[in-house]
């Protein structure tokens, strides 16, 4: 039988407001603390869009609770997930007031999306309740969570999480290492190390990157990770494609300089209009779109 618990969010922006949801979805009690009063109002209206994308009732939302006190949202919680912005010294004074609030027993979450928990949880003086739950945009479409362990003592709260979560119908996996960028942001961006490098050498433009991946081999990964599609083709031709490979890939230690400059220059992405390509409003709605409905009709297959 699923336990009913006191999850508490900090943080009502994007991905706060999808980890709400999928808890209270699960039948948990969710508290949502946010500091700006925009992000507190629009919470119930954001939860009904979700609502409605999966034909669910009204008792979902009835079960999340805006906040503007950090207190009030942690004080009865078994555990927190915090998801504000994507800044040390942010988060690193919020775990430090949320420990002074909560329970002995309650776990402590981040949803950072690369910075190692230690650093987050360095004022934090009992550091096994903390752990990392890096949730995927969009969360309540996206099943994967990476629950990152920083040492031994972490585990119990690490396997707590990834029972809490597995029962919310998520898909948690365990990163045994509180590496930078943790599994999956480490993938995608070598990937994206190599995607810019080759634009930059004139290999091909960024449209042809995009095709590559999206009717090549990215149009099998949902089925096929990329160690099992190793296995498949067999080890040695993984090993003669690296000896010619990996030699000539790049490995540029910071940002490369192609992505400095389109950044310095004010090409921020389709916000701007243009990034790596040129996006008109039209076009660039049409990539949000395709993208909420190809992730909504994966979300409701696997329910
Ligand atoms: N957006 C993504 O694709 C994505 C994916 C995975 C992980 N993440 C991570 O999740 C976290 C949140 O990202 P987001 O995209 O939801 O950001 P967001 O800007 O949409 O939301 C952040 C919210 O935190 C609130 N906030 C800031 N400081 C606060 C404080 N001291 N107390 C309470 N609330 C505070 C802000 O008012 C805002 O509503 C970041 O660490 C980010 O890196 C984001």
């Amino acid at each position: 039988m699923t336990e009913r618990l006191t999850v508490a969010i900090i943080g009502a922006g994007l991905m706060g407001h999808g980890i709400a949801w999928l808890m209270a979805a699960a039948g948990h009690q969710v508290r949502v603390h946010d500091r700006s009063g925009e992000a507190l109002s629009s919470l119930q209206g954001r939860l009904e869009s979700i609502e409605t994308l999966f034909g669910a009732g009204p008792d979902v939302r009835a079960r999340v609770r805006g906040t503007d006190s950090m207190g009030d949202a942690v004080s009865d919680a078994d555990m927190v997930i915090e998801a504000a912005a994507e800044n040390l010294a942010l988060k690193q004074t919020i775990f430090e007031d949320l420990e002074a609030l909560v329970s002995q027993d309650c776990i402590l979450a981040s949803n950072t999306s690369s910075i190692p928990i230690r650093r987050i949880c360095e004022r934090v003086k009992k550091k096994a309740r903390v752990v990392g739950t890096h949730f995927w945009n969009p969360p309540h479409l996206v099943p994967l969570v990476e629950v990152i362990q920083m040492a031994e003592e972490n585990l119990p709260a690490v396997h707590k999480m990834i029972g809490v979560l597995a029962q919310a119908g998520r898909k948690p996996v365990h990163a045994r290492k509180d590496v930078p960028g943790f599994i999956g942001n480490r993938l995608q961006h070598a990937l994206k190390r190599e995607a810019i490098a080759m634009v930059a050498n004139g290999v091909c433009d960024a449209e042809t990157i995009d095709d590559v991946v999206k009717y090549g081999f990215g149009s099998r990964m949902a089925v096929l990770g990329p160690l099992e599609q190793s296995d498949l083709v067999g080890l040695d031709l993984t090993r003669a494609i690296h000896e010619t490979v990996m030699p000539d890939l790049d490995c540029t230690p910071a940002p490369h300089p192609y992505l400095l400059d389109l950044c310095e220059s004010g090409k921020l992405g389709m916000k701007a209009g243009e990034g790596f390509r040129k996006w008109s409003p039209e076009e660039a709605e049409n990539v949000r779109a395709s993208l909420r409905n190809f992730l909504a009709v994966q979300a409701k297959a696997n329910r």
